[in-house]
């Protein structure tokens, strides 16, 4: 059965873009942005505890990585893949394909307001995909629905701005000395659910018993050399440049052209990064 694509409008915006020039972005670029988080693939998978038979529910999926991980641990269940994006579900269903694991589905879809049947899912997983959501607490409420009373919620999200170098360096370089407008810290993007008291909150309220953080570190990887760097975080942030004149972004360039020389290390550029692993289950 085919669905057709609903779309919250409070998710309009972001969907076009995910579903067009960015998600094209991510999908050339899915090998990268996969080993820039792989420090993080362990502690998250344990705390997904994934049976061999579990239901398992991935939000904002993208090209798929936490959705092969996890039907290869389910391998006597299933995993339901959803993401926004078209050009990302594409590389996340041919290599689910390759990799022969049919036990893994995709759907392109709003996780805000997919007619999820009650209690389907034993768990839900996400790797920084519930932080965009443009009505945080209807999408909450909507997984919740999703899962089976005690079923787990594990989600990996950004720490603050602050606690992530790799995000103030960039940002700053390519400001090129403008003082750029920083969005409300609640506003869906990146570092909307790096307040843990408001996410306990609004999980809380969706229906889960009160979410534990762990804090986690690791080095996160943005190339095998500098020029690799500079190539892929152009590519990812690149349209902070737009407006400079040609001096400004000369400079914007230049100064992330020596901070990434200085991160170069024999593993690769390395920054720190921090993020949240957070776990609930569902009351
Ligand atoms: C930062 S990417 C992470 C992708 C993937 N989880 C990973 O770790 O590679 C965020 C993803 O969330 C998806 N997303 C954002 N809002 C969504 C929504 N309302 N419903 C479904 N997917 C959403 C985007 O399309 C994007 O693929």
């Amino acid at each position: 059965m085919t669905r057709t694509l609903q779309i919250d409008p409070s998710n309009a915006e972001r969907a076009r873009a995910w579903d067009g020039e960015e998600g094209e972005y991510w999908a050339q670029e899915a090998d990268q942005f996969d080993r820039a988080l792989r420090a993080y693939r362990a502690p998250f998978f344990d705390a997904a505890a994934i049976g061999p038979t579990d239901r398992i529910l991935d939000i904002g999926c993208g090209t798929g990585e936490t959705t092969r991980d996890a039907a290869r641990r389910a391998d006597a269940g299933r995993v339901l893949g959803l993401d926004l994006s078209g050009p990302m579900l594409d590389v996340a269903r041919r290599r689910a394909a390759a990799e022969q694991l049919p036990n893994a589905a995709f759907e392109q879809a709003d996780v805000q307001v997919y007619p999820f049947p009650q209690g389907e899912f034993d768990v839900a997983v996400s790797r920084t995909g519930t932080m965009f959501f443009g009505d945080a607490p209807a999408a909450f409420r909507n997984i919740a629905r999703a899962l089976r009373p005690g079923g787990r919620l594990v989600q990996l999200v950004w720490q603050p701005p602050q606690y992530n170098e790799w995000f103030t360096v960039f940002t700053t370089a390519l400001a090129a000395g403008r003082s750029l407008p920083t969005p409300p810290p609640d506003a869906p993007g990146p570092f909307a659910l790096a307040d843990p008291e408001r996410v306990s909150g609004l999980l809380t309220e969706a229906g889960f018993h009160p979410p534990h953080f762990t804090a986690l570190t690791a080095p996160m990887h943005f190339g095998a050399d500098p020029d690799t760097a500079q190539r892929f975080v152009t590519g990812l942030l690149g349209w902070l440049l737009a407006g400079l004149d040609d001096a400004g972004r000369t400079r914007a360039l230049a100064d992330l052209r020596a901070s990434l020389a200085t991160h170069g290390t024999a593993e690769g550029v390395l920054y720190p990064s921090a993020t949240w692993l957070i776990t609930t289950t569902r009351a």
